[in-house]
């Protein structure tokens, strides 16, 4: 059943996130949104991920204005951006009163799709952002779109991963997007996890494709998706496609071309926005923000069936210990500490934590001799329900009599919008509701931020404002 398929652009978030540190200004963007916004694009993705703390840690930018600035421009196609469910734009778990406010104050400012996903693949931490996205969303015709970590092992089979979508549709998502951020999925493996996920949900419900180029299979997982009836596919434009970030959008425009796949964008509108972010990506290299490196294949994670993010951080980790010599043993200890817990998906922050627990445990010469606190919430559940039992022998090994957590780790929240409200109008920061979210997310970030604007609207000390940085 051929149809028309439909692309989320990600040149105003991932694909500068993942080639240059999340760091093109809202400047560099402003040219070219009108001609965007006629490509005839599903949506662009421009917020969310690490677009929240890159804008005030790097670039004196406020969060929130971006959006709007995007908004004002962006008069047909739908913003989209990526919630990291109950750790919403920052690291750890917020109350729901914060996840609430955050999704209102997202529609309200023009995001109009959300995609949110958890790490562990935990319904329960995204459950509390679903409910605001359809309560907030439903008088802007928002999107709640909720995406499945992808990731390789015995239980993440076909059957756990529609089952999951299962689940997720039933909790109100109206998109099911399969998050695959480290290319570990592989193009006959595409074809069939779509088959599935189109043969047991809804007919209406748009299956939505999101992978890299990290591992040079980026294209063909995106053919092949399209082939088993993919509504929705993620590229970026060429200047900041391939490697880490996105496929590439024209080639695959010209690919459908005619077909019966056809996008329906003519690859000449691309060509003079294209030119743009050419120039925006020389911008971006210069400041040494892109390192060219970004755009080449790495088959590491092919052979060894660990991210490359991960891989190069284990690498980090025994060269700091002067063990580079154990490597091959840390990447064998790699899936016994997976298996141990539970298998978490290899994404962050659960790659971070098994793969420094595997250092650990090859490098002290005993397993779990030494455990990190993070290791320790795993086991005790504090980031939430991992896809399998946990090895019970070990488990005790790790947790010492800690006590474990069986509900929702939020439930442990007390509402904390107001309390942090009141800090921020105390120190005299307060300009807007969302001052409070960006504080809440990253305080210290925000508090320097908020010291820069305040000096250049009241130029107070203009050498400061016109410096652009404040020291952080
Ligand atoms: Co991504």
């Amino acid at each position: 059943m051929a149809k028309k398929v439909m692309i989320m652009d990600t040149i105003l978030r991932d694909a500068h996130q993942s080639h240059a540190a999340t760091r093109m200004r809202t400047e560099q963007m402003i040219p070219v949104l009108e001609q965007l916004d006629e490509v005839g694009y599903y949506s662009l993705e421009g917020w969310g991920g690490a677009t929240f703390d890159s804008c005030m840690r790097y670039l004196n930018e406020d969060p929130w204005e971006r959006l709007r600035t995007l908004r004002k421009y962006l008069k047909k196609t739908p913003i989209q951006m990526l919630l990291r469910g109950q750790n919403l734009l920052g690291y750890r778990n917020y109350a729901d009163d914060l996840v609430d406010k955050v999704v209102e104050k997202s529609f309200e400012n023009g995001v109009r799709v959300v995609r949110v996903f958890d790490a562990l693949n935990d319904p329960r931490n995204i459950e509390s952002s679903m409910r605001a996205i359809k309560k907030y969303g439903g008088k802007y015709g928002g999107v709640c779109e909720a995406a499945i970590s992808y990731t390789t092992s015995p239980v993440h089979t076909l059957d756990y991963f529609v089952k999951l979508a299962k689940t997720y549709e039933d909790m109100g998502a109206d998109n099911i997007c399969i998050k695959d951020m480290a290319n570990l999925l592989l193009p006959f493996d595409a074809f069939a996890l779509v088959t599935a996920l189109k043969k047991q949900l809804r007919p209406e419900t748009k299956i939505h494709l999101h992978t890299h180029n990290t591992t040079g299979t980026g294209d063909m997982v995106n053919l092949m998706a399209i082939q088993a009836g993919v509504d929705i596919v993620d590229t970026a434009l060429s200047p900041l496609a391939n490697g880490t970030s996105q496929p590439a959008t024209e080639p695959l425009v010209a690919t459908l071309k005619g077909t019966d796949y056809d996008t329906g964008i003519e690859l000449e509108r691309l060509i003079p926005i294209a030119a743009h972010f050419k120039k925006v990506a020389q911008e971006l290299e210069k400041e040494g923000a892109l390192n060219p490196k970004v755009r080449l294949v790495d088959v590491n994670t092919l052979i060894y069936q660990v991210p490359g993010g991960m891989l190069s951080n284990l690498m980090n980790q025994l060269k700091k210990a002067g063990k580079e010599d154990k490597l091959p043993e840390v990447l064998a200890e790699v899936p016994n500490v997976r298996a141990d817990c539970g298998y978490p998906p290899l994404v962050t922050p659960s790659s971070q934590i098994v793969g420094t627990q595997a250092v650990m445990n090859v490098v002290m010469g005993e397993r779990y001799k030494m455990v990190t606190k993070e290791t320790r919430d795993l086991f005790a559940g504090k980031y939430g329900q991992l896809p399998m039992p946990v090895n019970e022998e070990v488990a005790e090994k790790v947790l010492k009599g800690e006590k474990r957590i069986t509900y929702r780790p939020a439930d442990d929240l007390e509402p904390e919008y107001e309390k942090i409200k009141a800090e921020v109008v105390s120190k005299g920061f307060y300009t807007q509701e969302e001052d409070v979210l960006s504080y809440a997310s990253f305080p210290e970030v925000a508090e320097n931020f908020f010291k820069w604007r305040k000096a250049r609207n009241q130029s107070v000390d203009s050498d400061l404002a016109k410096s652009g940085v404040y020291p952080v």
